[in-house]
C-alpha cells in the first residue's frame, strides 16, 4: 500500500494516509448500482433473509420497556457471557472462563478489529486466505500492519494447504486469520489441515485468529475448531456471533474468547473505544442462547435445500461450482461465459435484474468468479436460476 503525507493549505490533505489509501469495500460500490435497479433480485447481501425470531426480538422490545438500556459491564452481561462460554463448550469442546476470557462485541466485525489490535504491531504480517472477507486485508492495513495472501482456487475446493502457511512464515508473521466455513467460498478446513496449522503455530509461535460466525450454518458433521487442537487454546482468538445463525445482523453482537492474557488487553482497547456491545441486543440475545437453538436449525435446514438447488442448477448451466460446506454462499466460475466477473455482473443486473457480487471483490484469486448468497426464498432463487440461465445461453450459444 503506497502511504503518502501531503503539506498544503487544503484540509482534504489531513485525511490519514492509511485512511485515505484503504480502497472503499467493493461489495458497497456494486450495490449502489443495486440499490437503483427496480425489481431487482438480489443474491448480493450477505444476510440471512430471515426475520430475527419472534423470542428474540420480544426480548428486545421487553429490555427497552423495562428501562434495561444503560451501558452493561464492559465485557457484557454476565449471564449472557455464561451462556456463550457454554455455546463455545458445546461447539469445539473448548471451556472458557465467562469472567475473565470472553468479551461481548458489536459483531464479529468490531471482535476482529480489536482482537488484531491487541497483537499487531506495525508491520507485523497476518497470512489470510484468499478468496476472503472483504474486512480482513483493511482490517491489517488500518493497524499498519501487512496482509499475506494466500489464493486458494475453484480446482482444489477451494482447500487450504497448511505448507503453504508455513512457507509464508518469516519474522514478522503475527497470525493467521481462518474463516471456516468461508465468506465468500462456502467453503471449510478439514481437521488435519486444521491440526497441521495448529501445529505450525505452536512451532513457530504465531496466534491464530478463528471467526467461525458461520459454524451454525455448517452441513458436515463433524465440526472442528482450532482451538481444540492440544496447546491452541492459548494461542487462539476465537470470534463468533450472533449475526447470521440466529439472524440477528442489525442488532450487532458477536464475541471473543480466548486466554485470559489476550483478552486482558482486548478488553482494555474494547473499553476505550466502544464501552460496551448494546444492552438491548445483549438482553435478545440471552433468550436467542437459551430458547433459540430450534430457530437456528431450521434456518440451517432451509439454507442446506437452497444449497442443493443452487448448486444443481449452475452445474446444469455449465457454470463450474464447488458445493459449499457451509455458510450461504456459491462462489461459480464465470469463465464458460467468456467475460470477467465484473462484466458479467453487471450485464447480468441490465439484462436480467439479478444482483451478484463480482468475485474481484473478495480479492484477486476471486476474479473469474461471482458470489450468489441463497439466503432469499426459494420462489426467488428459482426465479433468479431461471434468469441466470436465459443470461448464460446467450453468452454461451
Ligand atoms: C467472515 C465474516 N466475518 C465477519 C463478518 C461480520 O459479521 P458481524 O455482523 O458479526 O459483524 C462477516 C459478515 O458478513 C463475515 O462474512
Amino acid at each position: 500500500m503506497k502511504l503518502s503525507i501531503v503539506n498544503t493549505n487544503d484540509p482534504e490533505s489531513l485525511v490519514s494516509a492509511v485512511g485515505a489509501a484503504i480502497p472503499p469495500s467493493g461489495i458497497r460500490e456494486f450495490f449502489d448500482i443495486v440499490y437503483s435497479t427496480p425489481d431487482c433480485i438480489s443474491l448480493g447481501v450477505g444476510e440471512p433473509d430471515f426475520i430475527t425470531p419472534w423470542r428474540v426480538c420480544e426480548t428486545g422490545i421487553f429490555a427497552i420497556r423495562d428501562g434495561c438500556t444503560h451501558y452493561t459491564s464492559n465485557r457484557g452481561l454476565l449471564e449472557l457471557r455464561e451462556l456463550i462460554a457454554a455455546r463455545i463448550e458445546k461447539e469445539t469442546g473448548v471451556g472458557y472462563d465467562p469472567e475473565t476470557e470472553i468479551i461481548v462485541t458489536m459483531g464479529v466485525s468490531q471482535g476482529l478489529d480489536i482482537a488484531l489490535r491487541s497483537i499487531v504491531n506495525p508491520g507485523d504480517e497476518v497470512i489470510m486466505f484468499e478468496p476472503c472477507y472483504v474486512s480482513y486485508m483493511a482490517n491489517v492495513q488500518l493497524l499498519h500492519g501487512v496482509p499475506v495472501v494466500l489464493p486458494t482456487r475453484l480446482e482444489d475446493g477451494f482447500a487450504i494447504d497448511a505448507a503453504r502457511v508455513e512457507q509464508a512464515i518469516t519474522p514478522k508473521t503475527k497470525a493467521v486469520l481462518l474463516n471456516y466455513p468461508r465468506n465468500p467460498t462456502g467453503s471449510t478446513i478439514d481437521r488435519p489441515t486444521l491440526e497441521r496449522i495448529a501445529r505450525i503455530a505452536a512451532e513457530r509461535n504465531i496466534i491464530v485468529l478463528a471467526d467461525e460466525i458461520y459454524s451454525a450454518i455448517d452441513y458436515l458433521d463433524e465440526r472442528f475448531s482450532i482451538n481444540s487442537v492440544r496447546g491452541m487454546r492459548e494461542r487462539t482468538i476465537y470470534l463468533n456471533g450472533f449475526s447470521k445463525s440466529h439472524a440477528m445482523t442489525g442488532w450487532r453482537l458477536g464475541y471473543v474468547a480466548g486466554p485470559k492474557y489476550l483478552i486482558d488487553v482486548i478488553l482494555k482497547i474494547h473499553q476505550y473505544t466502544a464501552l460496551c456491545a448494546p444492552s438491548i441486543a445483549q438482553y435478545a440475545a440471552i433468550e436467542g442462547l437459551k430458547k433459540g437453538d430450534g430457530d437456528v436449525k431450521r434456518m440451517r435446514a432451509e439454507y442446506l435445500k437452497r444449497r442443493n438447488f443452487i448448486v444443481s442448477r449452475f452445474r446444469e448451466i455449465g457454470l463450474p461450482c464447488h458445493n459449499p460446506e457451509g455458510a450461504f454462499y456459491v462462489f461459480p466460475s464465470v469463465k464458460p461465459a467468456g467475460l470477467s466477473s465484473r462484466d458479467f455482473a453487471l450485464g447480468l443486473l441490465k439484462a436480467e435484474k439479478v444482483a451478484v457480487v463480482p468475485g474481484e471483490a473478495f480479492g484477486p484469486s476471486g476474479a473469474g468468479h461471482i458470489r450468489c448468497a441463497y439466503a432469499t426464498s426459494m420462489e426467488n432463487l428459482t426465479e433468479a436460476m431461471k434468469r441466470i440461465e436465459r443470461y448464460c445461453t446467450g453468452l454461451m450459444k
